[in-house]
């Protein structure tokens, strides 16, 4: 139970709070990175997105170093918290260019600051074979206020590209942790804990009668801590997306693998299954931080924040996960400086990438 607990997690990806560090003009409009991978040195290999044409964002040429390794992966655009915003098309389109290169599936996290609208833009205009899972970010305590404007932004999205691109509307990010932890509650199905249920569930059911009305058909789901879904939420979507993390779990990288296929069939699955709906479970974060911006967060017992540990974490998981037909979104695309301006510790450093498209980590052979 103590290693259930540790998998809460401190995973904050706050879309409608906080100090935003945008280091979105830091992203060159032309990457001329060199691009190679050498795994017997190390050396990282730098991501590309020349595009042929300058007008024409899907003219870009191919990474020969990039392929669709993942299933999918976790993705906010830079400068997509509120109040300041300042996301940018350009940039979304460059990430696009880069991420279909690895996979076809992109998951956010919420809606506000237009992301929805721009990641199906730049699928358009990057032609590329992207189902992205939109996001809803509601908070427990603001009575609806961020459920409703990210709702509206998402109605916007659907209304101007279609259903083509969409695979799912997730609503709800970690909302019974937060409700349940806010409130000292221990049991996430007890009654109490149904008090915070009630609010989520009544935001699900509005995006369902909103899609309803619409007259489109998009799978609702729901995105939480591992071990804390309740009962009533899950039996309300088509899917769950579950965070597992085995670095907040004080498991080791060579065990990290099994550990979170082992945690997520008899936490996640298990429970899907129990119920009369058997919502469809997904990993909704899975990775490995590469750094700690202090000494005392770098590890936490044997799950040790490094480069080569996210190596063997990457080289472990994609494959196996990959031939066990898991649905996970890899935690993340690139890493976050607004949250390590905002939280420290390792919260910043789970991407894939920095901010630059350079490899924080080789990828896999
Ligand atoms: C980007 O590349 C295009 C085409 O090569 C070029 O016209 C443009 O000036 C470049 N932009 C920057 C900012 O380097
Ligand atoms: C990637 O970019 C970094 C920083 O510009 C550079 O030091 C490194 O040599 C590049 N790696 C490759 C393989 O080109
Ligand atoms: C949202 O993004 C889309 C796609 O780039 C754009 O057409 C639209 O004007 C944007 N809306 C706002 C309010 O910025
Ligand atoms: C698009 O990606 C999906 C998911 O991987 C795949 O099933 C489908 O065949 C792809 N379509 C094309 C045209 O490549
Ligand atoms: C909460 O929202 C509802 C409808 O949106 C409104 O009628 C009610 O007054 C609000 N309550 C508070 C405490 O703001
Ligand atoms: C894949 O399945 C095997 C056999 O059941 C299991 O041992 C392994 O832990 C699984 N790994 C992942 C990442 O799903
Ligand atoms: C639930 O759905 C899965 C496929 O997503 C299927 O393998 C399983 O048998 C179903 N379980 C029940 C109890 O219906
Ligand atoms: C994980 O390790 C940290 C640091 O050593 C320790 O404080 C914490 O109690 C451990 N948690 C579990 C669940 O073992
Ligand atoms: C860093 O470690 C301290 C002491 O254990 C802890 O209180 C704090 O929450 C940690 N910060 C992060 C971001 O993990």
């Amino acid at each position: 139970m103590g290693l259930i607990a540790a998998v809460v997690g401190i995973i904050i990806v706050a879309v409608v709070v906080g100090v935003v560090v945008s280091n979105n003009n830091k992203k060159n409009s032309n990457l001329s990175t060199t691009s190679s991978s050498d795994s017997s040195t190390g050396a990282s290999a730098n991501a590309t997105t020349q595009q042929t044409n300058p007008n024409d964002p899907s003219s870009f040429t191919k990474d020969p170093t990039l392929h669709q390794s993942f299933y999918g992966m976790a993705y906010t655009p830079v400068g997509s918290q509120l109040p300041d915003c300042g996301n940018s098309l350009a940039a979304v389109i460059q990430d696009i260019q880069i991420m279909s290169q690895l996979t076809p599936r992109v998951r956010l996290y919420g809606a506000d600051c237009n992301q929805s609208a721009l990641v199906l833009e730049a699928i358009k205009q990057t032609k590329v074979n992207m189902t992205v899972y939109l996001g809803n970010y509601p908070v427990p305590t603001d009575n609806g206020t961020a459920y409703t404007r990210q709702r509206d932004e998402i109605k916007a999205a659907i209304q101007t590209y279609g259903t083509d691109h969409i695979g799912g509307i997730t609503v709800g990010n970690e909302f019974m942790l937060n409700y349940v932890t806010q409130n000292a509650i221990t049991d996430v199905n007890s009654a109490a804990a149904n008090v915070g249920a009630a609010i989520l569930l009544a935001n699900i059911q509005d995006t369902q009668s909103m899609l309803t009305t619409m007259g489109v058909t998009i799978p609702v789901g729901n995105a939480d801590a591992g071990s804390y879904f309740n009962d009533e939420v899950l039996a309300a979507v088509n899917y769950g997306m579950a965070n597992v993390h085995p670095w907040f779990a004080n498991v080791s990288a060579t065990d990290s693998a099994s550990w979170t296929a082992t945690f997520f069939q008899q936490q996640d699955v298990v429970l899907a299954e129990s119920l009369s709906n058997n919502a469809t479970m997904y990993i909704a974060e899975t990775g490995w931080p590469t750094k700690s911006s202090d000494v005392g967060n770098e590890s936490n017992g044997p799950s040790i924040a490094s480069v080569a540990n996210l190596q063997i974490f990457l080289d472990n998981f994609v494959c196996q996960a990959n031939t066990n037909g898991t649905g996970y979104f890899f935690f993340e695309f690139a890493d976050e400086s607004w949250k390590d301006a905002e939280f420290g510790g390792v919260e910043g450093w789970w991407g894939l990438f920095n901010q630059e498209y350079i490899f924080v980590c080789p990828l896999l052979e």
